[in-house]
């Protein structure tokens, strides 16, 4: 069996195709045939090079799905032939978030997801219903669940609230057909009028360019005739976080999700406690999260928005596309032939 590898090359790490052995499995594990994958910009920081970590060796990615091929002997309620995928946190499966928890994420901490095998702990997947297709199904691990933490199990969206979405990625596309599937009212800010059109087509009610309009804070009060928006995915970073601040209304919920703009944001803590708001910080969701996420996705028959397919055999090709910044939504790697979605 095939599998990506990351190798130091110049300033950053880069996959490479290795050949590997299959991996005998213990009692409590299952072997998967995986059939598609996606990529977060967290590959893109993962692959960056830090003087402090090495990545060398690591298998990338945490997000893809595929078919049981083998049980374990003490796997009970998983059969071959059963689509899954892997989960974020391996360790993260009920119940609250333990700070551990962080040292057991997928191409990150722990071995990932990019290869033709995964052997993995039976109670680390999520089975997915036949009428998602396993293209689909691998854009969900991170990005779609993110957004669902944020939006529901932190934010606890309705009709009634305002959402602020940053950009048109992985995340903030899901997050908008989320927000719109309970007719939340969405203002949407990216860099393209192309993509705005397309957010637009997706439901988004207010678009503004924050090229064109980089003093989107004041655009959004004005837009809610000064009283801000109830919820922020806020996925920038250090040069969005104050314009974000500035357009919470009271009581507001600011989702701390993203370093697009670098690390470090610095946060208005006399502005935050005058108007009772809250900054909530997310890291994807767990498993139940997970399993309660794709409840919804199916009765709202929500469709991932995905904007090109590599092949396999082209994972460079699709870290660069994606480091480029020129998708909405998601960027996925199949067995299949490449082909470009939109
Ligand atoms: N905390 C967590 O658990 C978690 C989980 C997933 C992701 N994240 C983080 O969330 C962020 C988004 O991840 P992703 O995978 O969805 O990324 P992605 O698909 O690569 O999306 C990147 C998009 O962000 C937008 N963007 C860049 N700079 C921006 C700015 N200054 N203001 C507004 N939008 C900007 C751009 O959209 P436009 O071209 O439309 O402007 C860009 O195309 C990343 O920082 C990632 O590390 C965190």
């Amino acid at each position: 069996m095939k599998q990506y590898q990351l190798h130091k090359h110049e300033d950053k790490y880069i996959p490479q195709l290795v050949d590997a052995g299959t991996v005998e499995l213990r009692p409590d594990e299952i072997r998967i045939a995986m059939d598609a994958w996606s990529l977060n910009y967290r590959d893109l920081l993962i692959s960056a090079f830090n003087p402090t970590v090495s990545r060398e060796g690591l298998i990338p990615l945490s997000d893809g799905s595929g078919l049981i091929e083998a049980v374990g002997s003490n796997v009970g309620h998983l059969s071959i032939g059963q689509r899954v995928c892997p989960i974020f946190f391996h360790d993260w499966r009920t119940g609250a978030f333990e700070e551990q928890d962080v040292q057991s994420a997928l191409g990150g901490a722990r071995p990932g997801v990019l290869a033709e095998e995964v052997v993995i702990h039976k109670d680390s997947v999520v089975v997915i219903p036949k009428q998602i297709s396993a293209l689909d199904a691998a854009t969900l691990p991170c990005a779609a669940l993110t957004a669902w933490q944020a939006l529901f199990v932190r934010g606890h969206l309705d009709q009634h609230s305002t959402l602020l979405i940053q950009g048109t990625g992985g995340v903030a596309l899901f997050a908008l057909q989320f927000a719109k599937a309970v007719n939340a009212k969405v203002i949407l800010i990216s860099s393209s009028d192309d993509k705005l059109k397309q957010a637009q087509q997706l439901g988004a009610d207010v678009l503004i360019n924050y090229r064109t309009t980089p003093e989107w804070d004041k655009e959004v009060k004005k837009v809610t005739e000064g009283v801000g928006v109830s919820h922020i995915l806020e996925l920038g970073g250090p040069a969005t976080f104050p314009r974000s601040l500035n357009c919470l209304a009271a009581g507001g919920n600011i989702l701390q999700i993203g370093v697009l703009t670098g690390f470090g944001a610095e946060t208005n803590l006399m502005r935050l406690q005058s108007i009772n708001g809250t900054i909530s910080g997310i890291s994807v969701g767990s498993r139940e999260q997970f399993e309660d996420m794709i409840v919804f996705i199916q009765q709202h028959k929500i469709r991932p928005i995905i904007n090109t397919i590599f092949p396999f055999s082209q994972a460079a090709e699709a870290f660069n596309y994606l480091a480029s910044a020129q998708h909405t939504g998601k960027v996925c790697l199949t067995k299949g032939s490449c082909k470009v979605v939109i």
